[in-house]
């Protein structure tokens, strides 16, 4: 069995008569220490199953297990980085990013070694005594990140995470994000919209239909780590993924 074993995921959203056919039969497998991507076209259900995969948002049918053990609720060592990064406005980013571990009764000196370090590898020195309104929406998303990273997570589940930020500041954090990873033997499911970024980052990329989402296909990246995207092999790669999601792009477009 794999660390993370989703199988036959199904998710219907009901708000009064209206129903919202987001996931259908999603089978996934992730081994321990893997980088997984999740790509698919806006509302095709990424984020619903990152949310479900981090124990917050029950599946309507289908089960997560992780580690053998079925999902019923959060998980002690998943860290979670939402799209909308999710910061407490009346917390300074540095208190923001000690939050996971004060919840977890780590000593203050601790905390505060903890996320000076992270302060650091993820650029904020200079601003880790800011609110949340006084930082830039790519600053607000390091705070994140650097929380999520606080309790070197088994599991990293993160949506579109540098999203928001600028190329150089991106290339930087996706660097880094793969060294936190080699280091921690980290499973990672990240979801992005960029077709680049996930030939960059995954060991594999898990491409979805358009709602309702399924696996549509699973293509495996067996470059070199660090990748040099100016590569024949990487473009090879990037062709493979876009040549998949090209039929879903063109027919949202002419809708
Ligand atoms: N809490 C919710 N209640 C009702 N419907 C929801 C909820 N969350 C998501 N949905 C619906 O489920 C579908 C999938 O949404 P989801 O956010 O998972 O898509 P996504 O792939 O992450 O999209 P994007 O790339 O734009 O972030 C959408 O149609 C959305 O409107
Ligand atoms: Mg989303």
């Amino acid at each position: 069995m794999s660390f993370i074993d989703v199988n036959g995921v199904t998710k219907v959203y009901r708000r009064r008569a209206e129903e919202v056919h987001a996931l259908d039969n999603v089978a996934l497998q992730a081994e321990f220490g893997e980088f997984i991507c999740l790509l698919g076209v806006s509302g095709c259900g990424k984020s619903t199953l990152l949310q479900i995969l981090s124990g917050l948002e029950p599946a309507t049918a289908g089960t997560v297990t992780i580690n053998g053990q079925p999902l019923a609720g959060p998980h002690a060592d998943a860290s979670v980085v939402f799209q909308e990064h999710g910061l407490f406005p009346w917390m300074s980013a540095r208190t923001n990013i000690a939050f996971n571990l004060k919840a977890r009764g780590v000593p203050a000196a601790k905390r505060q070694q903890i996320s000076d370090d992270l302060i650091k590898v993820v650029g904020l020195s200079g601003f880790e005594n800011k609110y949340p309104h006084e930082l830039s929406g790519g600053m607000r998303q390091r705070v994140g990140i650097a929380r999520a990273l606080t309790t070197s997570p088994k599991i990293l589940l993160m949506d579109e995470p540098f999203g928001a930020l600028d190329a150089q500041t991106r290339g930087i954090m996706q660097a880094e994000l793969l060294r936190v990873w080699a280091l921690h033997k980290a499973t990672v499911v990240f979801v992005t919209h960029s077709i680049d970024e996930a030939v960059f980052l995954a060991d594999r990329i898990v491409i979805m239909t358009p709602r309702p989402g399924r696996i549509r296909k699973i293509i495996p990246v067996d470059l070199p780590r660090p990748r040099d995207p100016t590569t024949p092999e990487f473009n090879e790669h990037m062709r493979l993924v876009l040549n998949e999601i090209h039929d879903d792009i063109s027919r949202l477009a002419t809708r």
